[in-house]
């Protein structure tokens, strides 16, 4: 039973994994960006979470690329004091830490610089012999945006970066990118195009790392492995729909970087958009990546574009306090940390239904979530009774994302009792509580699935250009006076008050926070 008294039984079928493709071929992953904080807090612990688990392939090295100069030996310990501190199973197995520090050699030198590519080159034919890894290689570009270009080029010179002729090929080689991918939709295309011009759109896996979150994945499953959701799923029955990402922390030593990309690029663009098109996609004709992908696309077409003065009436955005004093913050900078939008979908299922998307930093609490608001009751049978049935509640979903992952809904229900008293429950699903085992990293999903070359997680070329074609108008008008004020909030509030405006004007309001 729950606080609320709702009993959920869970079925889980064991042993029964739909779409397990096995271990991944062997190959080696070279990790531009080695020494840089994803690779300490995500990347290595992701890596090593999966050698534990037996999910690496058999054959595996690692090469830790970085500019400046690293030492095998004393890198390897970097990586174990990162593990102790940011590894999800502690204390830290050391059986397992031997052997995944076995796999683990280090590069370096300059993304300019041919011989350093040329040794890389050497270490990774050297490698393919040792480890046995048959010369596939996976590349992980976690550096700032700005060195992609450079160090693709540097990657085609030394001839570690073949286009894939024939689907299937081997070796393949293989390279993630992490975001943000550009800055806006010319530096998206630009950047496009310098990696098309190297390598077929199937070997290039834009990272975002919401999708491999397993409650993300879940919307999918959620909508389309459950009969009774799906006829609901419209403008017929649902009012508005709202996306929040909220975060307690502020910008972590990332001033800098922050201060450039601002909250809409660093999380709307990608993660928000990315949730907001499985939840709002057509079923797709498979589960295969191109036929989800095409789904989510035809959402990202389907955005009603906001540009110029309509933007002060769709979005905004704020700055919480003390912003400017962070390292790497310019003084008077008006980069948001905070914002609020109302956005429309131009079609069939969604006309009239608007989705409210907010993120910020520094705000109450961690919470991110998509709730559906389902509308109210056509009429007011209950009206008659005590005040409790004045006030009915519409039905709300609520698909949490973190922390507490899980699903609940909102219904209404008889209070016991003589009088006609009216109150809400809701029944809630807890994914921890119902499946009782560790929900993994999305990083440890999105690597083995690069590995076994399914791209289903990750964003497409046009899908990324459409969000970009999206948010860029939006980022325009805010930088001049038509994109309206940024407003200042306290650190740990719900953000700044403007934004109840924006779901007021048509009489609804956010969730509370
Ligand atoms: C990253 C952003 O992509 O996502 C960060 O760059 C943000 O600023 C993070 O904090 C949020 O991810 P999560 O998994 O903690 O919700």
């Amino acid at each position: 039973m729950d606080a609320q008294g709702v009993h959920i039984e869970t079925h889980p079928r064991e042993g029964e994994p739909v779409f397990s493709a096995g271990r991944p071929d062997p190959c080696t992953l070279v990790l531009f960006g080695a020494t840089g904080d994803l690779a300490e807090r995500k990347l290595f612990p992701a890596l090593f979470e999966l050698a534990r688990s037996g999910l690496l392939p058999e054959h595996f090295a690692i090469v830790a690329f970085s500019r400046s100069k690293l030492e095998d030996a004393s890198f390897r310990e970097h990586v174990k004091e990162g593990l102790q501190k940011f590894s999800r199973t502690q204390p830290l197995d050391e059986a397992a830490w031997k052997r995944f520090a076995d796999t683990i050699e280090t590069a370096s030198g300059g993304y300019d610089d041919p011989e350093a590519f040329k040794r890389l080159a050497q270490k990774l034919q050297d490698i393919a012999k040792r480890h046995k890894t048959e010369g596939n290689q996976l590349y992980y570009m976690a550096t700032p945006a700005s060195t992609f270009p450079q160090i693709i080029k540097s990657l085609a010179d030394a001839d570690l970066l073949k286009r894939e002729e024939q689907p299937g090929q081997k070796p393949w080689h293989r390279l993630i990118i992490e975001k943000p991918f550009g800055h806006d939709l010319e530096s998206a295309k630009k950047l496009n195009k310098e990696l098309g011009a190297v390598l077929d759109e199937k070997q290039i896996f834009r990272i975002d790392h919401y999708l491999g979150k397993e409650t993300v994945q879940n919307i999918l499953v959620f909508r389309f492995a459950n009969a009774i959701f799906e006829p609901l799923w419209n403008r017929q029955h649902i009012d508005h729909v709202e996306i929040t990402a909220s975060e307690a922390i502020g910008v972590e030593g990332r001033g800098g970087f922050y201060d450039e990309t601002g909250v809409i690029r660093d999380m709307v663009q990608n993660h928000l958009l990315q949730v907001l098109a499985l939840c709002a996609m057509e079923p797709p004709v498979s589960f295969a990546a191109e036929d989800i992908r095409d789904e989510k696309n035809k959402v990202f077409r389907a955005l009603r574009p906001v540009e110029g003065e309509e933007v002060a009436q769709h979005v905004v955005v704020g700055q919480y306090e003390g912003y400017q004093d962070e390292t790497g913050v310019k003084k008077g900078s008006r980069t948001p940390t905070y914002v609020a939008m109302k956005m429309n979908i131009d079609s069939w299922r969604w006309q009239g239904v608007p989705f409210y998307l907010r993120a910020g930093k520094n705000l109450k609490k961690r919470l991110t979530e998509v709730s559906i608001h389902f509308k109210s009751v056509p009429i007011g049978l209950f009206s008659g009774g005590g005040a409790s049935c004045q006030r009915l509640q519409p039905n709300v979903l609520t698909l949490r994302i973190q922390p507490h992952e899980g699903i609940a809904l909102s219904f209404e229900s008889k209070i016991p009792g003589e009088d006609v008293n009216i109150g809400g429950v809701t029944m809630d699903m807890d994914y921890a509580e119902s499946f009782k085992k560790p929900v993994p990293e999305a990083y440890e999903r999105l690597l083995l699935d690069c590995m076994r070359g399914n791209a289903t997680l990750f964003a497409r070329q046009d899908s990324v250009e459409q969000a970009w074609g999206y948010i860029t108008p939006i980022l325009q008008a805010l930088e001049t006076e038509a994109g309206g004020k940024v407003h200042t909030y306290a650190k740990g509030s719900k953000g700044p008050d403007a934004a109840d405006a924006l779901p007021a004007k048509n009489g609804r309001r956010w969730s509370a926070l």
